[in-house]
């Protein structure tokens, strides 16, 4: 069918006929299904970048609590009178442990030695709220008890809580306070009164507002703005930081389960990947590990897929690879946590997921090999490890990389080979500009219905370029979004996942923009990319369903964008429009192939004359949806599509 958009580039349309498309007419029809939608269609990517795992949604507030960071007192300062003898050291156990560092701390003089934590660019603390203070110690001789003060950022005192220590054999101390008021910024001592010498380790200060309450848990309000999307799958752990810079540095998922003293801390790799951002404290504690991932998944009612390490480190810094003959560990590895996700209490991995507190299966059905991988080195591995794994696990889809680019010499390499190889699913990524999004909005309309499926695993326009430092999450991005979505659904039978990329950023911890949802270390708000994602989230519907605009796919004619679905469970008609044109649009829907609608429909909508339009802290909905409830006339939606808007119809079939 020739579209709206390829008559005019083909210069077949006259200026009279340009005219006659400016009342559109759209039509669904309801019964004319063209296919079913997966559940897993909009999902979540979730990388540990911008902070997004330590310093964000992983709720600890100590950085660098074990001491294991390069420089070992990074987040830390000593505070102690002049000239006073009492000191730190740091002492490592060099046998092999994951934790091999801790600090002995000598104290002197009775005249007050402390230990200041900064936390994350501060310590985000709320008032009548209560924290869990914990730390590893042992008293070496003397007689020393801790005293912990969390402060403001006037070092006023908002929190206090004792903790006598006895005994020289590790143990873990605790202690519970209810902080006195809010703060973003605050700070904590540890203050070590008497004299004597006591050593310690995996000091922590959690909130006991964790999402689900769970101690050293994760944070409630970050957890919870990902709920609400109702993602049908959750990607993790990223994303570059799957591969590493090198290999050394790669994402290990045995290394981060198990207790979490026992995780083995490593250099984040987005640390100092940027000049514009350069954050030499960002490390990856772990806390948040792969156990936590699949709860996190199940929590939020979304599919685990997992990314895994293919031997090969990020190819935009070192491209180290580990040799072909050498791959067995990497593939043990995904093989291993097939079991730790799925396999019986009674396997050497199952029986470490019951053991953390999770017997039943998490129902691992998708597995991604390697991150953004490209080149003849990406494919041989790919097939080493889809060999090993569809031999034990054929149930399990893989996911293969087609490398950074949606289009170009790296994607056209790899996208034949993998389909010559009859993969399950190709990953592709596009961070593009606005406009890219909307040319490709019938990107799959042509895609081959009998190849593998696609996984738009990350993608995000971007205002000025990929990776600048300058790139806003606007509402022309987030909107261009929403048309180019209306693709991605419209062809659900090629298209079975996508997700926005990244998703969290922290104010002053970021590396790279533009990012779905913002916060602080109080507040997070999302973007009108969070929005868009999350009306198409909670507006999934089961099957797709003929939409036209004046007979053709509603792919561009007069900036208009559209598709339609049903959801043959709660028997409603969810129609999606964009509108990105200046001009508002008078219209209705015909609607086809129904017997009796409800007397009215409800709209969700997002509009903004503003263009360049962002939600901030201080205005966290400055674009977010408004709800209208509209009168059908019969089995005619009326609608008016105001400038730059997306709006989301639902009507019940009765
Ligand atoms: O989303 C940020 C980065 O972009 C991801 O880590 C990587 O996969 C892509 O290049």
């Amino acid at each position: 069918m020739r579209t709206f958009a390829t008559l005019l580039a083909a210069g077949c349309l006259s200026a009279s006929q340009l005219l006659a498309q400016t009342t559109p007419v759209f039509t669904v029809n309801a019964s004319q299904i063209n296919t079913p939608i997966q559940q897993t269609m909009w999902g979540i990517f979730f990388e540990d970048i911008n902070f997004g795992a330590d310093g964000g949604i992983y709720a600890e507030l100590v950085k660098n609590r074990s001491f294991e960071f390069a420089a070992p007192l990074m987040g830390w300062k000593e505070q102690k009178p002049k000239n006073d003898p009492s000191n730190i050291l740091i002492i490592n156990r060099g046998d092999q442990s994951n934790n091999p560092r801790y600090a002995r701390i000598t104290v002197r003089t009775p005249n007050g030695y402390g230990l200041t934590n900064e936390g994350f660019r501060g310590m985000g603390i709320k008032g009548n709220e209560q924290y869990d203070f914990s730390i590893l110690a042992r008293v070496v001789e003397g007689n020393v008890k801790l005293r912990v003060d969390l402060v403001d950022g006037t070092n006023g005192a908002i929190g206090r809580t004792s903790v006598p220590l006895d005994g020289n054999t590790w143990k873990k101390y605790t202690g519970t306070f209810t902080a006195s008021a809010t703060e973003a910024k605050a700070k904590m001592n540890v203050w070590f009164e008497g004299t004597g010498i006591i050593e310690v380790d995996m000091i922590s200060l959690f909130p006991q507002k964790t999402w689900k309450n769970r101690p050293g848990g994760l944070r409630p309000d970050l957890v919870q703005l990902l709920a609400d999307m109702k993602p049908g799958f959750l990607r993790f752990p990223g994303g570059c930081i799957v591969e590493g810079r090198e290999l050394d540095t790669r994402y290990q998922w045995k290394k981060t389960v198990g207790p979490v003293e026992d995780r083995e801390l490593i250099v984040n790799r987005w640390n100092t990947e940027f000049r514009h951002k350069l954050t030499p404290d960002y490390y990856q504690s772990f806390g948040l590990g792969f156990y936590e991932y699949f709860l996190l998944s199940e929590d939020i009612g979304a599919s685990p897929l997992p990314i895994i390490n293919c031997g090969m480190a990020c190819q935009f810094n070192s491209s180290e690879v580990a040799p072909l003959d050498a791959l067995d560990e990497y593939v043990q590895d995904a093989l291993d946590l097939i079991e730790f996700a799925n396999g019986s209490t009674d396997s050497k991995w199952g029986k470490l997921r019951a053991q953390m507190g999770h017997p039943a299966p998490f129902n691992l059905k998708l597995l991604g090999i390697g991150n953004e991988q490209w080149g003849e080195q990406y494919v041989d591995r790919y097939k080493v490890f889809a060999k090993a794994i569809k031999a034990k696990y054929p149930e399990v889809r893989l996911i293969s990389a087609l490398g950074p680019n949606p289009d170009g010499e790296l994607f056209d390499y790899l996208n034949p080979i993998f389909r010559s190889l009859k993969a399950d699913i190709l990953d592709e990524h596009y961070y593009r500009a606005p406009e890219w999004f909307l040319k490709q909005a019938n990107r799959y309309d042509n895609y081959d219905r009998n190849g593998p499926k696609i996984f738009a695993g990350e993608y995000a326009a971007q205002s000025k370029a990929v990776a600048s430092a300058d790139n806003s999450n606007n509402w022309q991005c987030a909107m261009s979004e929403a048309a180019f979505m209306t693709g991605l659904e419209r062809n659900a039978d090629v298209v079975h996942m996508a997700s926005y990329a990244p998703l969290f950023a922290h104010a002053e911890g970021w590396q790279w923009t533009p990012d779905l949802i913002w916060f602080n270390n109080l507040q997070s708000y999302g973007t009108p990319n969070y929005y868009v994602q999350k009306m198409y989230g909670t507006n999934k519907g089961t099957h797709v369903v003929s939409m036209t605009l004046n007979k053709e796919t509603v792919a561009g004619q007069q900036g208009l964008y559209g598709n339609a679905v049903i959801d043959s469970v709660s028997k409603e008609v969810i129609i999606k429009i964009v509108n990105t044109s200046d001009k508002a649009v008078t219209s209705e829907v015909a609607l086809e192939g129904v017997k009796k609608l409800a007397p009215a429909a409800t709209a969700e909508v997002l509009k903004n004359d503003n263009l360049q339009l962002a939600n901030s802290f201080a205005q966290p909905a400055a674009l977010s949806p408004s709800q209208e409830t509209i009168k059908l006339k019969g089995k005619k939606l009326p609608v008016t599509l105001a400038p730059y808007s997306f709006q989301v119809f639902r009507v019940k079939m009765l």
